[in-house]
């Protein structure tokens, strides 16, 4: 069984993206400039956005955080987007999910000038992933494709079986899977709530993505030998007995499954530090598309 070491890939990538700053700025360009949004007070949001911007920091990038307060209205944070749309010193920016119950999130996501969708959220983003055209792809995917690629894993003719269809994870690495290219050639199932006889369909993977959020959800009887684990799940659990007052599981039962697997990402460690390497590089490509278009 091979460690799908998230952690280790992700170092690599962000310091390859500090040397290219590093050239940047020798050569007396602007630097990238990411800007995060966060409304309210969610602890694991918070700590997503901490992440991010300690990560652009590390590589040399400027930073932005909005932080804004929970009572924020639609309004105001729609105008918060349009000045940052507008302000040309800033590459990309994200606005961390979820939002608050009171503000329409796809109102919010559809306002973002695709240009600066470092998160690829936006439907011209999107699309343009579908039709395999260069566009910014949304970073859970995209670190996912990439740790399959730098560990070597043939995807090619495969089975893969993805669980769960949300916007950001499952719908998106299904389709990129199944495309032609790198980690990609796949034959995709598609699962969701409605799905039945999910562990029969898991049984016959060669590839597994599970982006449920469930803990432990994947069980050792429903993982056939050999197969490649891909688990996305990162859930708090709460457990009096940790300091911090929880522990963090992924949708894989880790102990068992990992026993069957050929290669498996570890929670945490694996997919969630990608997330961010692929972040960074899509302000990166912002940048640089921002320098070529003058
Ligand atoms: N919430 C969970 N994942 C993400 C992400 O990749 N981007 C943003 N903006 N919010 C998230």
């Amino acid at each position: 069984m091979t460690l799908l070491d998230g952690k280790k890939v992700s170092n690599d990538i962000k310091d390859e993206i500090a040397a290219e700053v590093q050239q940047m700025k020798a050569r007396g360009e602007k630097v990238p400039h990411l800007a995060a949004v966060i409304v309210g007070n969610d602890g694991a949001s918070l700590t997503y956005v901490g992440s991010k911007v300690r990560a652009c920091k590390r590589v040399g990038f400027e930073s932005t955080l909005k932080q804004l307060p929970e009572t924020t209205t639609e309004e105001e944070l729609l105008e918060l987007v349009n000045t940052l749309n507008q302000d040309p010193d800033i590459d990309g920016y994200i606005v961390q999910l979820p939002l608050p119950r009171h503000i329409d999130e796809e109102k919010v996501l559809m306002a973002v000038h695709p240009d600066k969708d470092v998160d690829g959220f936006h439907p011209t983003n999107f699309g343009k992933m579908a039709l395999e055209l260069e566009t910014f792809i949304s970073a859970t995917p995209f670190g996912i494709i990439e740790l399959l690629q730098r560990y070597g894993v043939e995807t090619s003719g495969k089975h893969a079986v993805v669980i769960g269809r949300s916007h950001i994870v499952g719908r998106p690495i299904s389709i990129l899977l199944s495309q032609k290219g790198p980690a990609g050639n796949a034959t995709v199932t598609l699962t969701h709530s409605r799905t039945q006889n999910l562990p029969e369909i898991c049984r016959q993977a060669d590839i597994i993505v599970s982006a449920l959020g469930v803990p432990g959800f994947l069980k050792a009887d429903m993982v056939k030998e050999g197969a490649v684990i891909i688990d996305v799940g990162i859930t708090r659990v709460p457990d009096e007995t940790r300091e911090r007052g929880y522990y963090i599981s992924g949708d894989v039962d880790f102990e068992a499954v990992s026993q069957k697997a050929s290669f498996i990402t570890p929670v945490p460690g694996g997919v969630g530090p990608m997330t961010i390497a692929m972040l960074l590089k899509n302000t990166l490509l912002a940048r640089q598309r921002n320098r070529d278009n003058g």
